[in-house]
Formats: C-alpha cells, sequence, structure tokens
C-alpha cells in the first residue's frame, strides 16, 4: 500500500513545491522508497507530523499552515503532490476565458475514473463569470444537469438561484462548478477515487478564476477543497485560506480566496429549517464581499 501522508504534511509539501514552481523549478526527484519505508531510516514522525518540515518553509508560506487539528485528520494520497509540478496548457496565459477553455480541452471527453462509463451523458464543466469574485463549488451533477450540461439547473440549482439573487447578485455574475464533472450514477456521493482523479481539474478552474470568495455547498464540497474531514457543524460558519492545490496562478496579486462553507441547496430543500443558517454564512460572505441584500420593491 502507498504511504498515506496527513493533510498538513501534505499541506506543507505542496507548499514547498509551489514555492520551487515559483521559482521556475519544475523536475523533482524522489529518493530510494525502499529506504523511506525503512523503519530505521524514517522515522514515524515523517509520514504522521508535518512540523518537522515547517521551519523549512519561506516564512510567508509558514502563515499558510492551519493550526494543527488531530481531530479532522484525513489521509490523502501522495502521488497529487508530486503531479502539482507538472506545467498546465493554461500555465501563462492572462485571458480567464482563454485559460478556462484550454482546462476543457485538457479535460478532453474524459475517461479518467469509471463515472465515464456509468451512465454519464456529458460532461459539466462549470458556469459563470470567468472573473467571478464569488464562487460556488457543489458536489457533482444530478439528472438535470447532466442532460443539460449546466451545474446547479434542477431544483436544487433554483434554490442556488434564490440564495445568489438573496445577496444581491445575478447567476451570470458568479461562477458555479462542481467536485466531480461526471453525473454519479441514482445520484450516489462521488467516491474518493472519483474526487481525487477531478478535483485538480475544479483547482485548475479556481486558480484561473481567481475568486475572491469560494463558497464549498455541503460537506462533499468542503472536505475536498479544503482536504479536511469534519462534520458540518465543525466547518460552518468560518472563513478558511485556501489556495487551489496543485494549481498556479500566474497572478501575484492573487494570494488565494476565502473559503466559506454552508449546506448543500439540496439539504436544504430537504430540511427548510436550515435556511437561516445557511443565510448567515452567505451574509458573512456578502460582508466580506460588501455587499447588499437587494432592495425589496415599494409596497
Ligand atoms: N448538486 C450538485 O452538487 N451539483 C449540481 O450541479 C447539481 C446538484
Amino acid at each position: 500500500m502507498p504511504p498515506v501522508l496527513d493533510v498538513e504534511l501534505r499541506r506543507a509539501l505542496a507548499a514547498r513545491v509551489r514555492y520551487y514552481n515559483e521559482l521556475g523549478i519544475y523536475d523533482f526527484y524522489r529518493r530510494d522508497r525502499a529506504g523511506l519505508e525503512s523503519p530505521e531510516s524514517a522515522p514515524a514522525v515523517v509520514w504522521t507530523d508535518s512540523s518537522a518540515l515547517i521551519p523549512t518553509l519561506p516564512t510567508e508560506l509558514r502563515e499558510e499552515m492551519p493550526a494543527r487539528k488531530p481531530a479532522v485528520v484525513p489521509a490523502v494520497a501522495e502521488e497529487n503532490i508530486f503531479e502539482i509540478s507538472t506545467p498546465k496548457p493554461e500555465y501563462g496565459v492572462s485571458d480567464p476565458v482563454a485559460a478556462l477553455k484550454l482546462i476543457r480541452e485538457d479535460l478532453g471527453d474524459c475517461t479518467r475514473c469509471k463515472l465515464h462509463k456509468q451512465g454519464r451523458k456529458q460532461i459539466v464543466f462549470g458556469v459563470g463569470n470567468p472573473r467571478a469574485e464569488l464562487m460556488f463549488v457543489g458536489e457533482g451533477p444530478g439528472a438535470d444537469e447532466d442532460a443539460q450540461g449546466e451545474p446547479f439547473v434542477g431544483r436544487a440549482g433554483q434554490l442556488l438561484n434564490n440564495m445568489i439573487k438573496a445577496m444581491g447578485l445575478r447567476r451570470e455574475d458568479v461562477h458555479i462548478a462542481n467536485v466531480v464533472k461526471c453525473r454519479p450514477p441514482g445520484n450516489r456521493t462521488p467516491e474518493r477515487d472519483e474526487c481525487e482523479t477531478c478535483s485538480p481539474f475544479l483547482m485548475r478552474q479556481i486558480a484561473v478564476i481567481k475568486p475572491k470568495v469560494v463558497v464549498a455547498l455541503g460537506a462533499v464540497a468542503a472536505k475536498n477543497l479544503l482536504a479536511i474531514n469534519a462534520p458540518m457543524s465543525e466547518l460552518r460558519g468560518r472563513f478558511y485560506d485556501f489556495l487551489p492545490v496543485g494549481a498556479r496562478s500566474s497572478d501575484p496579486s492573487w494570494p488565494g480566496a476565502r473559503l466559506a462553507v454552508t449546506y448543500h441547496p439540496a439539504f436544504l430543500l430537504r430540511d427548510p429549517r436550515q435556511k437561516g443558517e445557511a443565510w448567515k454564512d452567505l451574509q458573512m460572505v456578502m460582508k466580506y464581499l460588501g455587499l447588499e441584500p437587494p432592495k425589496k420593491a415599494a409596497e
């Protein structure tokens, strides 16, 4: 079994590789795995504790490291960290429309995970303003989205539209995408391998759009964007600093986004009593973006 890295070690390594990428270094060589796996030469701390790595990071990258939360340490496969060193077609393309087109072309008629042979009609890439300040990320397309090729167009989408309107925005002002771009059969939750295969494309989309705020809709989006495995009650109610893992922004003036977590609209359809809580999350985002709810028409 390949070794599994804890989230903070993974983030520390990702930050380190990003730092080298910014210096123009893309090629990395791994030391012999046999040596690393021997208990004598590789103490357990290497795989479970990122603290040993942090002092070697530049100060500005060190500050990206979140406080340790042992209760929410997820397991993340090792391979992704090294994938981030591969230059992507959109690197150096400053026009987000062109860059998103290049990512879509790179995705192609994707067969990278099993969802491609489980009844998807089409890939649902993303929709909206390519320069949006606000981006919503859901879980994966449902039947309506699969049929129309656009995220959030079914019942949950109607509710999301209302949420966007209540924030004083229009659907075309924001950007909307999902963690997986193909419909999971029967609308089941996307599986870990499917998310891990597809989310690098989402990370690249976010790096191109450079939003000020990303709102993760539901636990699947939150877990995949933040690499944190925690219940919604712990994830909501605060901002996280978010830099897309493995993706490179060509804009030094984009330090990353703030990320907020709220309930998935489909959950709110099932339990409308939670709409007030979701509204609190959106108000936090509105305050940060300087948005006012639309004025009600005079009665
Ligand atoms: N649910 C999602 O998570 N995404 C969609 O696009 C539609 C429903």
